[in-house]
This record gives C-alpha cells, structure tokens and sequence, in this order.
C-alpha cells in the first residue's frame, strides 16, 4: 500500500520536473522561489540510497555482454564516473556566488547529490565492472573547471555586477554544458546502447534517480540563464559566446578514439554521439532563447 502511495507520487513529482525542464512552460516563481521549492522537494525525495540499487542482474549481464558492449560500458562509466566526482569537487564556489539563502540551500542540495552520483559510480565499479577507471578518457569541458571556480571565487570580493556575470558563466558551463549537454546526451546512449535491449537494470534504476537529481539541477540553471539573457543583451550576448566556444570541447566526449584495456574498438553503432550533442545543444540554445540571436 505504501509502496503505490510512493509511486503515485513519484509520477506526479516526475511530471513537476518534466514542466520544469520545459522551457517553453512558464514559471512565475522568482529565483529565490523557484529554488526554495526545489530544494525542499530535494529534501522530501532526493532520498534514494546509491548503496541500495540491487546490481546481481548487472553482475550477470556484464559477464554475458560482447567484447565490444563489455568494453565500451567500461568507457562510458569511466567518462560518467569522472564527470560526477569532478563537478563534486569543485561545486562549492557555484554554492557561495549564488546571492541569497535560498539559493544556496538549494544548490547545498545538489552538492551531496553530486557526490551520491560518484559513489553509485564507484560501487558499480568495484561491483560490476571490476576493474579500475580507464585513464585516457578525455572531457574536455572539464579541463576549465579549476579556472571557473577561481573565477567564481574571486568575484565574490568584486561588486554585484561581476559576481552576477560570473555567475551567468559558472551556470552556462556546469548547469548549461556539463549537465544540460553532455550529462542529458549520456542517458540517452545508455538508453541506446543497453537499456532499449533489458540489459543493465541496476544502471537503469541509477540513471532513472540521478536524472531525477539532474532534473532539478538542469532545470534551475536553464531557468535562470534563460531569465538573465531576458533581462539584459549583455547577458544574452555573453552565454551565446560561451555556448559557441564550449562546442568543440563538449563533441571530443564522442568523437574521441575509444582504447579499453589497452586496445582501441569501435564505436558501438546506437551510440551516435555526435548526433545527439547537435540535437541537444541547439535545444539548449532554443530553451534559453539565444538560438537567434545573431539575426535580430
Ligand atoms: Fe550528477
Ligand atoms: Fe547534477
């Protein structure tokens, strides 16, 4: 019975979240509410136990997978598992430029929630995969981390207006390209390469939470870039730039050679990398109303 309590409420919650990410839908909420009620439903249900997810399946299915799926699963966690555990690291300056309580308690949320995502990652591999990370797996986005977050810390000595745009980039870069892009484009190769076909449900379930985690991140970033673009053409001008510079280093994630174990392999065909970072940049684009700027 409490069971489908909670599943009633998790579709329902599903559905806010889905509106959330929906640019086109409005919300009325200013900034400080819009976070305030993000970071309660983070309190209430952003409570799932990455020790918890049952792996015997995967166990099972990893040992039965081709060399090719076998190694590029290797790869595509190792990529996962680096991205989650670096933007954990490095997220507190995105916590202290925000300009008020709310907004910080709610991106505290996403903080913890950042490390969860690196410990289910780190279990499924001591669990799972068995084997150590691959160390030549490049995210080139992520290379200009450690700069942002000096950036974001410095501005908090300077006035309102550069902490604002400092806060307009730090959110283009971690909740506009490493979670709106590439993070949203790994769910769907997931879905492609192992989930359509029944395999992996212990990734599934973990994927189908830390998209529940992203929603509210994706969301409240997109949201807020989408208003700072509105409220100025500097602003606009500015994310449009960086949505351009970070093209190139957001595409080597899937166009990158592919070595596992010391050999190279193909690239497994669902994977269409390349394809689904257009499709999901120019959304992006779209969502936060910068796709035209250039022609008005
Ligand atoms: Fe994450
Ligand atoms: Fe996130």
């Amino acid at each position: 019975m409490s069971q489908h309590v909670d599943e009633n409420l998790y579709e329902q919650l599903d559905k806010e979240l889905e509106k959330l990410q929906d640019l086109k839908q409005k919300d009325d909420r200013d900034a400080d509410e819009l976070a305030y009620s993000l970071y309660r439903m983070a309190i209430r249900f952003g409570t799932w136990d990455p020790a918890a997810i049952d792996l015997s399946e995967d166990k099972k299915h990893f040992a039965e997978l081709d060399d090719q799926k076998r190694a590029y699963l290797i790869h595509f966690c190792t990529g996962f598992w680096n991205a989650e555990e670096n933007v954990a690291l490095k997220f507190c300056p995105w916590i202290m430029i925000a300009p008020s309580t709310h907004q910080q308690a709610y991106l505290s949320t996403q903080l913890v929630e950042e490390f969860k995502h690196t410990e289910f990652f780190e279990r499924y591999f001591r669990e799972v995969l068995n084997v150590g990370r691959e160390t030549k797996v490049l995210n080139l986005v992520h290379e200009t981390l450690d700069d942002r977050s000096r950036q974001l810390l410095e501005a908090l000595d300077k006035g309102p207006e550069e902490r604002e745009m400092a806060m307009v980039e730090g959110l283009v870069h971690y909740q506009g390209m490493i979670e709106g892009v590439q993070a949203m484009v790994g769910y769907e190769v997931f879905e492609a390469v192992y989930g359509q076909y029944g395999l992996l449900p212990g990734l599934k379930e973990a994927f189908k939470q830390i998209k529940r985690d992203e929603g509210r991140h994706v969301g409240f970033g997109l949201r807020m870039l989408k208003r700072f673009a509105q409220k100025d053409p500097k602003y606009a001008k500015r994310i449009r730039e960086l949505f351009e510079e970070f093209y190139s280093a957001v595409i080597v994630r899937y166009d990158q050679p592919i070595v596992v174990e010391g050999k190279e392999i193909e690239t497994p065909e669902e994977v269409r990398g390349r394809e689904r970072i257009d499709r999901m940049f120019a959304r992006r684009m779209k969502d936060i109303g910068i796709d035209t700027l250039q022609q008005v």
